[in-house]
């Protein structure tokens, strides 16, 4: 026999030697729930060991994380029915709670990259992404006007990175321009270039209390039997002017993750989605999963398939697993 691959694995130093992919804590951007209000933890049931928190405890997460390595944080507003309307008004309203608390954390931590998400469910009665007519039909073009005020709204807080979830048709293009004439020249665009319309979005949708009232959204979030059309829209992206590409969710689309890292130069992350988080801590809960081995093996895929950054809520716990 000439080759014998179990060479290359015989022991420990020799398989580092020979290792092909490297996790480490600078892939991370870690998801946050933010409350309004003070000194609140409010535990997210279907996500075991994620809470939602108010500004002053997420002051102290971000902290944390920050001594551990973590420098990457997506914030997400968990806002009560009574600021909700037809057409998510309050996201862009200086007033609001998220965006006050997003200027505060980029106060108390400059050397943070904090990310923010353009979308209207958070902020609609009807919990979609655009604006929902009479018939039930998701307005594209009305929605993209709102959507440029909420990141130009976010902009204006310091924040260094949008991060547009909704998937309306041109919503890059529209809001590349309306913070480069407000200014904002220098404020990112991460894009969720394909984002699948998925069941593993759940728990999300309990922490934020965003679930759609009625219908799904599968006539914007891509169809997932879809692997061509990622590209269709990487392509708009790119053109748009986005800066990076997203694929969501993750573990089980690695495929469209490889495809659209060998066929865009920049860079391309991958959401490790909140059912995706569930699903883990729920089998290690009941002890058939091995908690630890199964976080680094997850985040370790995602990163060779070719994501150059991971989004997951396993961020923090990951990071300490690393040190160790
Ligand atoms: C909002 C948004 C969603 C997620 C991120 N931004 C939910 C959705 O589109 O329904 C999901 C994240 C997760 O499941 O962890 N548009």
């Amino acid at each position: 026999m000439l080759q014998r691959p179990r060479r290359n694995r015989k022991s420990a130093a020799i398989r580092e030697m020979v290792e092909e992919t490297t996790l480490t804590t600078k892939d991370f951007i870690f998801p946050l729930f933010l409350l309004e209000g003070t000194k609140k933890s409010v535990p997210v049931d279907s996500m075991p060991g994620i809470n939602r928190l108010s500004l002053d405890n997420m002051l102290k997460e971000i902290e944390e994380c920050l001594n551990l390595g973590v420098k990457v944080f997506d914030i997400f507003p968990v806002v009560d029915e009574k600021y909700k309307d037809k057409t998510g008004t309050a996201s862009y309203d200086e007033n609001f709670f998220y965006l006050k608390a997003l200027t505060e954390i980029k106060k108390k931590f400059p050397e943070a990259c904090i990310m923010t998400d353009v979308a209207l469910d958070p902020y609609s009665v009807d919990g979609h992404d655009g604006i929902v007519d009479d018939n039930g039909v998701i307005l594209n073009d009305e929605t993209l006007d709102v959507l440029a005020q909420m990141a130009v709204a976010q902009a204006e807080t310091g924040i260094d990175i949008i991060g547009p979830s909704d998937m309306m048709d041109g919503r890059v293009a529209e809001i590349r321009e309306a913070l480069d004439e407000s200014g904002f020249t220098n404020t990112s665009i991460m894009s969720y270039t394909a984002k699948y319309a998925s069941a593993f979005y759940g728990p999300f949708r309990d922490a934020l209390d965003s679930a759609p009232k009625s219908g799904d959204k599968k006539t914007y979030q891509m169809n997932p039997a879809n692997k061509r059309e990622a590209l269709i829209e990487a392509e708009q992206d790119e053109l748009e002017g986005a800066d990076m590409l997203m694929v969501k969710p993750a573990m089980t689309y690695l495929d469209v993750i490889h495809l659209i890292r060998e066929k865009t130069e920049l860079p391309v992350t991958a959401y490790n989605v909140s059912g995706e988080y569930a699903m883990i801590k729920a089998a290690a809960q009941k002890g058939w999963l091995d908690n630890d081995r199964v976080i680094l093996e997850t985040l370790l895929s995602i990163k060779r398939a070719g994501a150059d950054a991971i989004l997951t809520y396993f961020a923090k716990e990951a990071a300490q697993l690393l040190k160790k």
